[in-house]
């Protein structure tokens, strides 16, 4: 899947022979391969911009520093990014998947990593592609690591992934309440998520800080 080599980013994007900042190129190069995934998949591409709006408030919340967020940024756009090569018809089957063709959509962690490893100035976020539906429990997928064996930004991307699941619904599942959700989060608090993150995510929603989503009334909680 490899589409850009290091040669050709450079004359692209240092045209004076002045370098760029890491982030500047980052997020450019982002921007030409997410171009690709909203072509053939709008649905997952809006759900990434989502995904990674949310865990940039979280990763505030949680004090990361700006270098870090805009990290944690570009890894929440880019966690999908191997659904590119999994078939549309499967990832937008109204129901319930065949256990082959789940596993044709689990794999998209696997293809995620793969295809980021081959693009110049995208390998940092990989690893967040792989690891974005591991479990704090250890029972998630590809590898089952738990808890702090997944890195600080997989457990926040997996937390916003699933965030937005739940507000915005699938064709496999019903968008949630508040309500239903809030509780959803506190169920898994410790269980498919970190505990930190859940506690940064419910403060930051109280608070209305999350893009798109009306505040949480604390009665809706417990
Ligand atoms: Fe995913
Ligand atoms: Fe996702």
């Amino acid at each position: 899947m490899q589409i850009l080599n290091a040669n050709n980013t450079n004359a692209i994007w240092n045209l004076n022979g002045t370098e760029l900042p890491d982030s500047v190129m980052d997020s450019a190069v982002a921007g030409f391969v997410l171009r690709n995934l909203h072509q053939k998949d709008l649905e997952t591409y809006e759900h990434s911009e989502r995904v990674s709006k949310y865990a940039l408030v979280i990763g505030r919340a949680l004090g990361l520093l700006p270098e870090e967020l805009e990290r944690l940024r570009l890894a929440g756009l880019l966690h999908d990014i191997g659904k590119i090569a999994v078939n549309l018809a499967i990832l937008s089957k109204p129901k319930k998947l065949e256990h082959h063709e789940m596993a044709t959509v689990r794999n998209h962690t696997e293809l995620g990593q793969e295809f980021l490893l081959s693009v110049p100035g995208l390998e940092r976020y990989a690893q967040v592609a792989r690891s974005h539906h591991e479990r704090w429990d250890g029972k998630g997928y590809p590898d089952g690591l738990r808890d702090q064996d997944i890195s600080l930004s997989a457990r926040i991307v997996a937390l916003a992934d699933a965030f937005d699941v739940m507000t915005q619904g699938r064709v496999y599942s019903q968008r949630k309440t508040p309500c239903d959700i809030a509780n959803a989060l506190i169920a898994e608090r410790g269980r498919h998520f970190d505990p930190c993150v859940v506690d940064a995510l419910l403060e930051v929603w109280r608070e209305g800080l999350i893009p798109g989503i009306e505040a949480l009334r604390s009665s809706v909680e417990g």
